[in-house]
């Protein structure tokens, strides 16, 4: 056993990836456990002994995957004080991306203006954020890059057969975003554990383009619709509370900590009876475990950076705070993550603080016009192959970071 309040481990580089801010967001339209009675035959009853879910959101028409993802990177943008042209990376983790490609992390990317950074989305069910988070702070530790912002968004209302009551009772929408900086100062992502068993892949998913369902001449009858999710939702059950307390476990020995040492563990949002199995195993107090599924369901990639930032809100989390997130899903996929929490507490911030927002504002307004410009210029190139007075004044916007 290891004793409490280990030093951090030293990062090679010495560089260290903090999680500097956070935001969130969810549709306005809640959809309550009653107004489900009237689709499916269930009861508020049931859904809330076998889940703990009371209700969840449901993204509106004008909506989306990247619209609720992009408001949950702006309000994280606001916390960490960063500006968009500042960012290098973002990742979208999400089930429900807007399209297969253009990703959806590139629509986001566009939306803030981060005309400096990359952007591609990460596929790894409700696990994908923590994966995310992972990708995003190896490449801050390598040397590699100083600003990531990653962000778990989904529509999983719009993936619902909302014929099979065993599923689309436990599933909402929302968005979650955190972002991460390089830093001298030790701490931040401590450690991580990611897993894979394709071998569950007919558990849970979502057939789609390219699936092999389609060539099944069973396709018809085995219960997988095009583009809806399916779930055996026992057997996930199973996996769930069997990798939860185990992975926990191993990112806690990378990182030299005991469970002792965690005041948070913030899960992926599933189901309530998971969370207290999942406790039961670790043997600690259910109240280590951050919950709030009772308010919005399971919205999969999106559900931990949802319930960081309400935990964050009510005072759950401190300054040197060490911290775990356990995401589990589809693939099957899980992995856990030790974070040793910097929050609000000054990195490194840059010149002229109180015009960052003002910056940051001007910054979205500008990706705007931009974007409309870029699409007008696209067309004229089509149409009148030389660069006239809009291509020049297109180069002057993208100067104008
Ligand atoms: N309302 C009323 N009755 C229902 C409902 C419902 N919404 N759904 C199922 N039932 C019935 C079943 O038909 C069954 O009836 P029967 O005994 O007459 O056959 C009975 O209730 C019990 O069904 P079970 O499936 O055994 O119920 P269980 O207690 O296992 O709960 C649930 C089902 C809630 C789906 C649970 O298995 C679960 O939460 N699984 C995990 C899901 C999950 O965590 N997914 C996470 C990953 S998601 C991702 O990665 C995208």
């Amino acid at each position: 056993m290891v004793a409490h309040n280990q030093v951090v481990l030293p990062s090679p580089t010495g560089i260290y990836a903090h999680i500097v801010g956070w935001g969130m967001a969810v549709p306005d339209t809640v959809l309550t456990n009653q107004e489900l009675e009237a689709i499916v035959e269930t009861s508020d009853e049931w859904i809330r002994t076998r889940t703990g879910i009371a209700e969840r959101r449901i993204a509106g028409e004008r909506e989306s995957t990247a619209s609720l993802g992009l408001k949950a990177g702006r309000r994280a943008l606001e916390v960490a004080d960063v500006l968009p042209t500042d960012i290098d990376l973002i990742i979208v983790a999400t089930s429900t991306p807007e399209n297969i490609f253009p990703s959806t992390a590139s629509l986001i990317q566009n939306w803030l203006g981060a005309t400096k950074a990359g952007a591609f989305d990460l596929s790894a069910a409700c696990s994908g954020f923590v994966y995310a988070v992972d990708m995003a702070a190896q490449s801050i530790r390598s040397g590699s890059i100083k600003v990531a912002v990653v962000i778990g968004a989904e529509t999983m209302s719009r993936v619902m057969d909302w014929q099979d009551r065993g599923t689309c009772i436990l599933f909402g929408d929302g968005a979650g975003a955190v972002v991460l900086k390089a830093s001298e100062v030790e701490g931040g992502v401590l450690s991580a554990v990611l897993r894979s068993d394709g071998s569950g892949s007919d558990l849970l998913g979502i057939p789609t383009v390219g699936s092999g369902d389609l060539r099944n001449p069973d396709f018809a009858t085995n219960g997988h619709k095009m583009h809806k999710m399916h779930m055996n939702g026992g057997e996930v059950f199973k996996f769930a509370t069997r990798v939860i307390g185990e992975s926990i476990t191993q990112a806690l020995d990378k990182a030299n900590l005991n469970i002792e040492d965690v005041s948070l563990i913030v899960p992926h949002q599933a189901n309530l009876r998971i969370i207290q199995a999942a406790a039961r195993s670790l043997k600690v107090e259910p109240e280590l475990f951050m919950s709030n599924v009772d308010r919005y369901g399971n919205t999969s990639a999106a559900s931990i950076p949802i319930a960081l930032c309400e935990a964050v809100q009510q005072g759950r989390i401190k300054p040197d705070d060490n911290i775990a997130f356990i995401g589990f899903g589809g693939g099957l996929t899980w992995a856990s993550m030790v974070v040793k929490w910097t929050g609000s507490k000054v990195l490194e911030r840059s010149n002229g603080g109180i015009l960052r927002p003002q910056r940051r504002q001007f910054s979205y307004l500008l990706a705007r016009w931009r974007a409309n410009l870029r699409r007008f210029s696209k067309f004229l190139e089509r149409v009148r192959p030389n660069r006239g007075r809009i291509l020049r004044l297109r180069d002057k916007l993208d100067q104008l970071d």
